[in-house]
């Protein structure tokens, strides 16, 4: 994780780089630091343990600027969240570095070094990349990033200036997420594109081992192989408003609410299930495909697994899901006729992206990203893709990302089956028609936020919690433990209901809120019993059961009545109140909501 930028120019860029800062810190929040050349040839540096907000008052009150500078954000892996751990990293108070990833042979690096006489003053791997250079550094700072780098092993992408030459900074991609910027007689570099909305919409996205040098009029990229390279400029239009918050407290809130939006516009340009909505050849592609092998992490995961319930019923594809990180280091048997899809929604998460690689170099040429980020890593390199329009995301725990996932993912069950089996027209209209209604369907599950409230206070004071659902709505179940845990920090574990009685039943008590998922579906009559089983152990059962289901309030009993049962798409509208239940329980409790302690949002490091 960690969020980096930097900028050189003939102006003060310090509130480019600070601005940059606040729409990275969803990449990582345990501190932050900002170092910067002033026009004289001064350099300074600010740190914070505290957020943006105070990195900002400080450099305010110390009149921090520059036209040379670097930035970082930073998620803690190596040495606790403290002053002396944050970024920038100086060597000899001449080298400046900001880094984001892991340097696996840091400790081998940093004897060596220190048997050379270098000193450390942080817990960090980072360090030794600052010393690494400063070590080779003879005045030509390019050369010395470049040969720094090549003892590097592990993922980075780092920043760099030398305090003896202002308006020149130099970077590296290896494993971590880097752009840079182009402007008029200024560059930048950043993380992400969304970091620089505003300073500049042309961006290069650099390749794994290039090496850059950005001055005021000049960009210099070297390849891994050591060459001169040109790399394309792409136009990103991004926009800035997408990270303010308009009339709400908090991004999560925002963003649950923005769903109906996102999975319209996800779906606006479908008219058909047309295969060519995933991409040139995909016909081709499904054709020949014979299996699904569907990799994630977290919530993405979690949409994949409810995906599998709708590719093996309707499609009757078989559809295999595993969690990206398991993939990638266990003994698998590939067919080379499965399509491999990723699910991301920032499309740089490590251990998903290293999934992808794991599954090209086992020989699978089929390969299609579900993503909402379309200049991401994870869609250059798959051959297929679907880009989810959830617009950006802040919070850290994944709402609309989360539903439009599944909006797209369904689109792609109706497109298998249609190309594999070409069954009734009507159908397709129908799926069609399904799609297009589930704004105003959302609409009217988003309007039980004041009866969520209610519950939302009583699970302030609990510290575990159950969650129960059945067929394709016990992934919803598992995203509903996993948003309530990652916000308010209550413990939740989710059960397919039927496994209540082969352990959980024991944590039941008066004590245990059991959170149900009861859709009018043909599990409801078994699910049912599954409820009398935990009312008999005195549980307090919180249901969401859909209209007609005839669950209703009674003693130990809540019921929050859904609207009709939407069908195969219902998944979608049951995971909305469970979203709106974690938000509240987290408020009542008092968490940061949109920053849960410990996480981040775009995980780039394994
Ligand atoms: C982090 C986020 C989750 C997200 C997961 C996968 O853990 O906090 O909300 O689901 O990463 O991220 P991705 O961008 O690959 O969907």
């Amino acid at each position: 994780m960690c969020g980096i930028v930097g900028a050189v120019a003939k102006r003060n860029i310090v509130p480019v780089l600070v601005e940059g800062l606040r729409r990275l810190e969803y990449r990582g929040y345990d501190s932050c630091g900002v170092a910067a050349i002033d026009g004289n040839g001064v350099a300074r540096c600010a740190r914070s343990v505290l957020r943006v907000a105070d990195l900002e008052r400080q450099i305010r009150d110390t009149k921090l600027l520059g036209e040379t500078g670097i930035a970082h954000t930073r998620w803690a892996t190596h040495g606790a969240p403290v002053t002396h751990n944050a970024h920038p990293i100086f060597s000899h108070n001449m080298i400046a570095l900001v880094h984001n990833g892991i340097i696996e042979n840091y400790a081998a690096l940093r004897k060596s070094l220190r048997a050379s006489g270098y000193k450390f003053v942080t817990q960090t791997d980072s360090e030794v990349i600052a010393h690494l250079i400063y070590s080779v550094y003879r005045d030509d700072l390019f050369s010395a990033v470049r040969e720094a780098v090549k003892l590097l092993h592990g993922a980075y992408a780092i920043a760099v200036f030398s305090k003896n030459q202002p308006h020149r900074l130099c970077c590296a991609r290896g494993g971590s997420p880097l752009v840079v910027g182009l402007g008029e007689h200024e560059h930048f570099l950043a993380s992400d594109t969304l970091a620089l909305a505003g300073s500049t919409n042309r961006f290069i996205f650099l390749k794994e081992g290039d090496v850059v040098e950005l001055t005021l009029d000049s960009v210099r990229i070297a390849s891994r192989n050591g060459e001169l390279v040109q790399r394309l400029v792409h136009t990103v239009n991004t926009y800035s408003d997408a990270v303010e918050l308009g009339p709400y407290r908090h991004f999560m809130k925002k963003e649950i609410f923005e769903q109906p939006q996102a999975i319209a516009d996800t779906i606006a340009h479908i008219d058909a299930f047309d295969p060519e909505l995933f991409g040139t050849g995909a016909s081709d592609v499904f054709k020949e495909t014979d299996s699904l092998l569907i990799l994630a992490c977290g919530t993405s995961y979690y949409s994949g697994l409810t995906a599998k319930y709708w590719l093996e019923s309707i499609a009757k594809i078989p559809t295999q899901v595993e969690i990206a990180s398991e993939y990638r280091y266990r003994d698998s048997v590939p067919n080379h006729r499965s399509l491999v899809v990723v699910i991301s929604q920032s499309g740089e998460t490590a251990d998903t992206l290293a999934g992808l690689k794991h599954a090209h170099a086992l020989g699978h040429s089929n390969t299609m990203a579900i993503c909402n980020v379309e200049s991401s890593t994870i869609v250059r390199l798959t051959t297929l893709r679907f880009l989810t329009h959830a617009g950006t995301e802040i919070g850290v725990a994944s709402t609309k990302s989360f539903t439009t996932q599944l909006v797209a993912l369904f689109v792609l069950t109706v497109t298998l089956k249609w190309l594999r089996s070409n069954t009734d027209a009507g159908l397709q209209t129908q799926y069609l028609k399904q799609l297009r209604h589930l704004p105003a369907a959302l609409n009217s599950v988003l309007a039980l936020e004041p009866q969520i409230i209610a519950w939302a206070k009583a699970f302030s004071h609990k510290e575990n919690a159950l969650f129960l659902g059945r067929g394709m709505h016990y992934p919803i179940a598992l995203e509903g433990a996993l948003k309530l845990k990652e916000t308010s920090y209550i413990h939740a574990e989710a059960y397919p209901a039927g496994e209540l009685k082969h352990g959980p039943l024991a944590l039941v008590t008066k004590a245990m809120p059991v959170v149900t998922v009861a859709p009018n579906d043909i599990l409801l009559e078994k699910l049912k019993a599954n409820i009398q089983e935990v009312r008999a152990r005195g549980g307090q059962l919180y249901v969401f059961a859909d209209a007609d289901t005839r669950i209703v309030n009674d003693e130990g009993l809540h019921v929050i009545r859904m609207p009709e049962h939407y069908g195969l798409l219902s998944p979608i509208l049951h995971v909305v109140p469970l979203q709106l239940l974690a938000y509240h329980t987290a408020c009542a409790r008092g968490t940061d909501v949109d920053k849960p302690r410990n996480l981040a949002k775009s995980v780039t490091v394994e």
